[in-house]
């Protein structure tokens, strides 16, 4: 298959696309490179330098392409309170016209890169994909929109999908595939890599009063690899004719932030400084998911995520 993949110069991105390349499937990668990183660019793969906001480079990119992996998104929670604005434009007006194009030219499968951020702070302490959506930040807010969106496009334009709610994505190629680093980056792991290679002072913790064991909050943290052949199996279903999905992806168990920093402590041979900080508004205490459903449907399981594994291939990559 000819795939067409959005922000597949970034870090998800570039992963998807050494997994489909692995699969033999045919590449290419359009990203504005506003966050992608010419490192993270494969030779097997065509490129094109060009933005979802541009309607004819992306009437042009969809010519002969047989599926879209759409992953050009901003992230940044915290900035899409201060700045929705842009969040609007890039993560729904732009996803709009990568589905209308697609329309336009006859392509049909279509994968999303969607967000845990859509369920906001659930109830529940294991989420799955019946609990109710109910984001509580303008970023959650995007991608859920871009959900519902896709399934009027999937009854009026048959264009079937997959969304993959990502839980938290870290970790990098084992086989050192992929080497771009993320600038200023704002999650928690990159964030701890810096610290370790001098370019941050220091970890700021934020909040230590959070009702979890050690008071800091818990995620799930999904290796990258396995975010990327939940990618593959996706284009893979789509492409026999199975209906549309939205599905979880995670391991079901959680990390609180001191064990993500003690785990890299252990594994680098010192201490970090950090420090103890406010909480950072809209972030939930416990993030834990099921994905059960990506199982039943895809034959997904992840492989990489333990916890040793994600701090080892992160620090391979940040230590060069
Ligand atoms: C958020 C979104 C997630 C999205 C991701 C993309 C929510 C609930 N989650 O994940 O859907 O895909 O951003 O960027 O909206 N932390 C620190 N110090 C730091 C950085 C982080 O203590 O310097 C803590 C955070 O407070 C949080 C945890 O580490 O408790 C993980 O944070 P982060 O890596 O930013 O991811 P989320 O906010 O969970």
């Amino acid at each position: 298959m000819r795939i067409l993949v959005i922000g597949g110069a970034g870090y998800i991105g570039s992963h998807v696309v050494h997994a489909l390349l692995n699969k033999g499937h045919s590449v290419c990668v359009f990203d504005n490179m506003s966050t992608g990183r010419t490192e993270n660019l494969f030779p097997q793969a065509d490129f094109i330098q060009g933005d979802i906001l541009d309607k004819s480079a992306l009437n042009q990119a969809l010519k002969n392409c047989d599926a879209v992996i759409h992953l050009a998104a901003k992230k940044a929670v915290g900035e899409s309170m201060a700045n929705p604005e842009k969040y609007a434009e890039n993560n729904i007006t732009g996803t709009l016209n990568v589905l209308n194009a697609m329309a336009a030219n006859d392509v049909h499968h279509f994968v999303f890169s969607s967000s845990a951020a859509v369920y906001g702070m659930p109830d529940v302490s294991v989420i799955d994909e019946s609990c109710p959506v109910n984001p509580i930040n303008f970023y959650g807010f995007t991608k859920l929109e871009i959900e519902r969106f896709l399934d009027w496009y999937d009854r009026l334009k048959g264009i079937s999908f997959v969304s993959l709610r990502y839980f938290n994505a870290v970790g990098y190629d084992a086989s050192g595939a992929v080497r771009g680093l993320e600038q200023n980056p704002q999650n928690l792991l990159p964030v701890i890599m810096e610290v370790a290679t001098g370019v941050r002072p220091e970890l700021s913790i934020f909040g230590n009063d959070y009702p979890t064991p050690d008071g800091t909050c818990i995620r799930d943290y999904i290796h990258v690899t396995d975010l990327a052949s939940a990618h593959v199996l996706a284009i893979e279903h789509l492409a026999s004719g199975k209906e549309s999905q939205k599905l979880n992806l995670a391991t079901g168990s959680g990390h609180s932030v001191l064990e993500m920093l003690q785990a890299t402590e252990r594994i680098i041979g010192r201490t970090l400084p950090h420090r103890f900080a406010p909480r950072r508004p809209g972030d939930p205490a416990i993030l834990i998911a099921n994905a059960d459903k990506a199982t039943a449907v895809l034959g997904w399981h992840p492989q990489h995520s333990d916890l040793e594994n994600i701090i080892k291939t992160t620090w391979a990559v940040y230590q060069k």
